[in-house]
Formats: C-alpha cells, sequence, structure tokens
C-alpha cells in the first residue's frame, strides 16, 4: 500500500491573507466549503490577529462560523496571542497555529515583538489550550531566510523549534517564509531541526517565490517528514515577507506525490473545482 502523506490547505488563511483587495466572505466560505469536498484533514480557514496588521483576515469569525463541517476535516485558525486564541477557540476553531520566526528581524516586523516575547505569548496560549484539549501547532517562520536578517542559521530553528515542543506544540510547522531556499540549505537546516524534533513531529512550509518548493518537499520528503502545508491555486504570500510568492500549489504537491507513489486520500476532481474556485478569487 502506498505510503500516506498528508496536505494541510492553508490557502484560505496563507493565500487569502496577501490578496491586495479584500475578499467578500462569503466567496472565503464558499472556497472552504469546496476545500472541504476534496477531503482535507486539515484546512486553516482564518486567522485571528489585528485587524489593522491584516485587514484582509478580519473577517475570521464570520468564516469560521459560515462553513460547513464536513467530518473527518479540522478546521484550523492562526492565532499570534491569548486574544486571537480566545476568539478563535470560542468560534469553533478544532486546531489553533501559533507562531513565531528565526530571526529577530522576522518576529519585530511579522509580530512586534522578540523571538523570545513571542514564545512568552505562545506559552500563555499553550496554558490555556492544555486545558481546553485544544490541539496546537507552531509555525517557525524564516527558516532559511528572512527578508530583514538575511539568510538565517540552521542552528536557530532548531532552537526555536525545541522551544515550541517544550511548550506543547504537537506539530512544528517549518516556514520557508521568501521561497528562496534552496535544496541544499533546506537540507542543512532540516539536518539541524532532526536532532531536535522527530520527523513525524514537523510539517515542511515552503513558498514557491524561486519555484523550487516541490524540490524541497522531495529533500523533506527524503528526511521522513510526511506532512506539508500548500494553498489551493498557488495563492498568496506573507504580507511581511515583501516579495515572497504564494505557497506550493496544492494541485502541483498533491500530483508530484502522487507520481512519487505517496497517497493523499484527496478527491481530484473536487480539488479542481476548488483550485478553479481559488484561481476566480486571485484574478478577481
Ligand atoms: P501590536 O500592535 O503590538 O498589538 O501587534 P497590541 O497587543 O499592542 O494591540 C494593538 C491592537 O491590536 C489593539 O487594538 C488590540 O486589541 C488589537 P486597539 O486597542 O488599538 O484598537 N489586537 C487584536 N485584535 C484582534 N485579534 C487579535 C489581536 N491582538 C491585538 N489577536 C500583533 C501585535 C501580534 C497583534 C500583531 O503584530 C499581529 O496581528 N500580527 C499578525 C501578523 C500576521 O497575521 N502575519 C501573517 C501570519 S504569519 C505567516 O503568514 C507566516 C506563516 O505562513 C509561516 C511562514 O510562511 O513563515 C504562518
Ligand atoms: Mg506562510
Amino acid at each position: 500500500m502506498a505510503e500516506a502523506v498528508e496536505i494541510v490547505e492553508v490557502g484560505p488563511r496563507d493565500g487569502l491573507q496577501n490578496q491586495a483587495r479584500i475578499i467578500p466572505t462569503d466567496r472565503k466560505v464558499a472556497l472552504v466549503d469546496a476545500l472541504s469536498e476534496a477531503g482535507f484533514q486539515r484546512i486553516e480557514v482564518a486567522s485571528f490577529v489585528s485587524p489593522r496588521w491584516v485587514p484582509q483576515m478580519a473577517d475570521g469569525a464570520e468564516v469560521l462560523v459560515g462553513i460547513g463541517r464536513r467530518p473527518g476535516t479540522r478546521y484550523m485558525a492562526l492565532a499570534p496571542n491569548l486574544k486571537g486564541y480566545e476568539a478563535a477557540r470560542a468560534d469553533g476553531a478544532d486546531e489553533v497555529a501559533v507562531v513565531t520566526a528565526a530571526s529577530e528581524g522576522f518576529a519585530r516586523a511579522n509580530l512586534n515583538a522578540t523571538v523570545a516575547e513571542t514564545l512568552d505569548r505562545i506559552a500563555t496560549i499553550l496554558d490555556m489550550a492544555h486545558r481546553d484539549e485544544m490541539p496546537v501547532r507552531g509555525y517557525v517562520s524564516v527558516v532559511t531566510d528572512c527578508p530583514y536578517d538575511g539568510e538565517v542559521a540552521p542552528a536557530s530553528v532548531a532552537r526555536v523549534s525545541a522551544a515550541l515542543r517544550d511548550l506543547g506544540c504537537h506539530e512544528v510547522s517549518l516556514g520557508e517564509t521568501l521561497g528562496r531556499g534552496t535544496p541544499e540549505r533546506v537540507d542543512a537546516m532540516l539536518r539541524a531541526v532532526l536532532e531536535e524534533l522527530p520527523p513525524e513531529r514537523l510539517a515542511g512550509h515552503f513558498h514557491d517565490t524561486s519555484g523550487r518548493a516541490l524540490e524541497n518537499v522531495e529533500v523533506a520528503l527524503g528526511h521522513g517528514l510526511r506532512v506539508f502545508d500548500s494553498s489551493v491555486g498557488g495563492l498568496g504570500g506573507c504580507p511581511f515577507a515583501p516579495g515572497a510568492a504564494g505557497n506550493v500549489a496544492t494541485e502541483a504537491l498533491a500530483e508530484r506525490l502522487a507520481t512519487l507513489g505517496y497517497e493523499t486520500a484527496l478527491d481530484r476532481e473536487a480539488l479542481a473545482r476548488a483550485t478553479a474556485l481559488a484561481r476566480s478569487l486571485r484574478e478577481g
């Protein structure tokens, strides 16, 4: 039997947060519903962040409440602090994603905090989440390159990943935010992180600015990672990482994984419908 790989669909959050124009809530809900039909185990549907920082995500509550719930799919929301966590929980998130960075420059630009301060916020969230029995995934941004501080040392990524594990994140998603990491540097980064966490606790999150995201996925597969984030239609980027393109496109990732002999358990026709919808959102 083919080995399973989970694709975590992050387009409605990581993709739509970076659209120049604000997408109406009902179109976001329609996109999530189309993605649910494709059979993802997890879809990141919203973020509960400052609406002044990211106005594109200001309707997270309406999205979470408006979507249909497919049994077997967990609907995830990103929260940078306790305020965001409490809102995500109140509106029915099944899982929360917290975020920090492997560089000080990116932590400051993205979260207005030092890395240590972001970890303090995350500790507060994890305390509450533990009591709520809410699963929490941790993102580490800029795992190879930071737009402000330049190349990021693999040891920094390993240190921050270990901190997220120690705080209680069940999984650490390694964010190659800029999409400039070469397979060689992704390999070096993964070797360092794998000294701290086993591959079952890691996810790969590759943006595709340089068109090398699929190669980087293959490097991570070689190290035993079996969870990858992607955005339907290749939507997105990060508003605080100038020039970064969207995540690797879900449909391209699914195809590559199938070619490599992995099973993603996605419905290809439903995914094609969601991809068409995502492209229509990107084009206006
Ligand atoms: P701050 O300005 O330092 O926050 O921002 P503050 O605590 O001083 O609050 C300022 C205002 O924001 C207050 O409102 C708060 O109530 C409000 P005011 O009283 O002035 O009207 N506020 C909130 N409102 C709603 N929800 C909240 C919330 N928190 C505060 N949760 C803060 C600090 C963290 C809030 C800000 O920097 C922020 O929102 N950052 C998020 C930026 C973001 O969403 N970035 C993109 C997601 S991360 C990403 O894309 C990377 C990833 O994909 C992996 C990768 O590719 O690397 C995950
Ligand atoms: Mg991202």
